[in-house]
């Protein structure tokens, strides 16, 4: 990928239009709506709170990020999105339970102009729905051609410059790749046939990809990981990137484990279990979007330990996963981990963590550091997989040729030095030499 050579300023108006109106999506648009009209902090956005340093630790500049690279600003987002569920923002905000009453009557009016338009859905794909706000067509290549005239449409009537879409919609059933996702032309024909292996997300992303909408991943679904929409993604000029939204679990175990690799500490085995009893969890249910929610939470552990390199230390690692649905438990998922380490001469230790975290209020500010990031990269001519967006991703995507890289503090670095490339500024290696010559 060549350096941009300028980032074109954010003009006008951003839509960010999500497929998936719950828990995240409407906390994610309240939690905005708040945040610009000062009613609140947009803690957990490192694109509205963090810095960054620049030149030589001795120079003192360390700037906001969102005042140095040119990100649409916060009061110039407009949204919007589909479900299958009628519901406007406000009522669905209320059905998710995250926000209290309080934040929600201060955001009531705002959030109720926001109604979600038809869904493109199966009930294959997510079993445990029963929407009745759903499109219909004969073919899947028809309800794509219905969720292009939605994307236009929307555009139209809020007179928008540019777009993103970021997939806060259920987690769908397990998928692996076929032949008919290897190539725009066989994918296209398998929508017109409706082939089994073309989930609703699929649809989505490639109405974003053919309006040049940039389109993230929050969920484990495959979705846009595939060849076909990779390379009509650049094709197209268009960032595209996924998947799975890293929030709770994931998050502390690319925190914790990177430290444990560090201190050359052993692990023998890590139990994750989960309740949770928002709509997540019971879609979550169905051992169908299990299983692709379990794929995504497995991978980090391996990627990151390096058991080829490690053997004697993470060569044999019982790495379990369970998600329990738990109603009373609503959005307040608890996150419960037994970490089994060795240290010198083998001796074992254990490690408890507890986490009672809440999903969506974690999840709310990915989403709109996603859609602020994958707008700039598209202004800056950056097309296809955006691996330097890793940092919020449970099983991010890469060039074929990578392992993906899931270290927390490897990914920020890495985030970090692509906007000081991206606008011209010296890498920041750490080396550091020069002060003691
Ligand atoms: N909350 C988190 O911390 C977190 C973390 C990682 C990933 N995720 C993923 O993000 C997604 C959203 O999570 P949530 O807690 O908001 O779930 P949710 O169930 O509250 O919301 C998902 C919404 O998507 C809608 N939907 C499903 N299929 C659709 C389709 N084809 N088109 C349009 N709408 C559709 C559902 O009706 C539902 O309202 C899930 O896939 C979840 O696994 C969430």
């Amino acid at each position: 990928m060549r350096r941009p050579v300028s980032v074109a300023p954010p003009k006008g108006k951003l839509g960010v239009l999500t497929p998936g109106m719950g828990a995240v999506g409407t906390t994610f648009m309240a939690g905005v709506e708040l945040v610009r009209r000062k009613q609140s902090v947009p803690v957990g956005s490192l694109t509205q709170m963090g810095t960054i340093r620049l030149g030589k630790r001795t120079d003192n500049r360390v700037p906001k990020i969102k005042d140095f690279v040119p990100l649409a600003d916060l009061d110039d987002l407009v949204f919007g999105g589909w479900d299958v569920y009628p519901d406007d923002a406000y009522e669905a905000a209320s059905k998710a339970g995250v926000l209290d009453a309080k934040d929600l009557a201060k955001a009531q009016k705002f959030l109720k102009n926001i109604k979600p338009m038809k869904a493109a859905f199966d009930q294959t794909y997510v079993k445990n729905l029963h929407g009745t706000n759903i499109k219909k067509a004969k073919t899947k290549f028809d309800l794509a051609e219905q969720l292009r005239d939605d994307i236009r449409d929307f555009k139209k009537k809020n007179k928008l410059d540019r777009l993103v879409m970021v997939w806060c919609g259920s987690t769908e059933v397990f998928l692996k790749p076929e032949d008919i996702h290897k190539d725009l032309p066989s994918f296209e024909k398998a929508m017109k046939a409706n082939h089994p292996a073309i989930a609703p997300s699929m649809l989505y992303a490639y109405a974003a990809i053919s309006e040049g909408v940039p389109f993230a991943n929050g969920a484990p679904n495959l979705t846009v990981d595939i060849p076909a929409l990779e390379n009509y993604a650049k094709e197209k000029h268009v960032p595209i990137g996924g998947k799975d939204f890293k929030t709770g679990q994931t998050l502390m175990k690319t925190i914790l484990a990177p430290g444990f690799k560090a201190r050359m500490l052993g692990l023998n085995g890590w139990f994750s279990m989960n309740i949770l009893g928002n709509r997540d969890g019971e879609v979550l249910e169905d051992p169908g979007s299990f299983k692709t929610k379990e794929e995504s939470k497995l991978g980090a552990l391996e990627y990151i330990l390096q058991p080829n390199l490690y053997p004697e230390l993470y060569g044999k690692i019982h790495h379990k996963v369970r998600i329990n649905y738990y109603p009373p438990r609503g959005d307040n998922k608890e996150g419960w981990d037994n970490i089994d380490i060795f240290g010198w001469l083998g001796y074992p230790m254990q490690i408890k963590v507890d986490f009672l975290c809440r999903d969506s209020i974690l999840a709310a500010p990915i989403v709109l550091d996603l859609a602020l990031f994958f707008d700039l990269a598209q202004r800056a001519g950056m097309r296809g997989i955006q691996e330097w967006l890793s940092f919020y991703f449970k099983s991010p995507m890469c060039a074929k040729e990578l392992y993906p890289e899931h270290d927390l503090f490897i990914q920020l670095m890495k985030l970090k030095n692509t906007l000081r490339w991206m606008m011209g500024e010296e890498l920041i290696t750490h080396l550091g030499a020069e002060y003691y010559d």
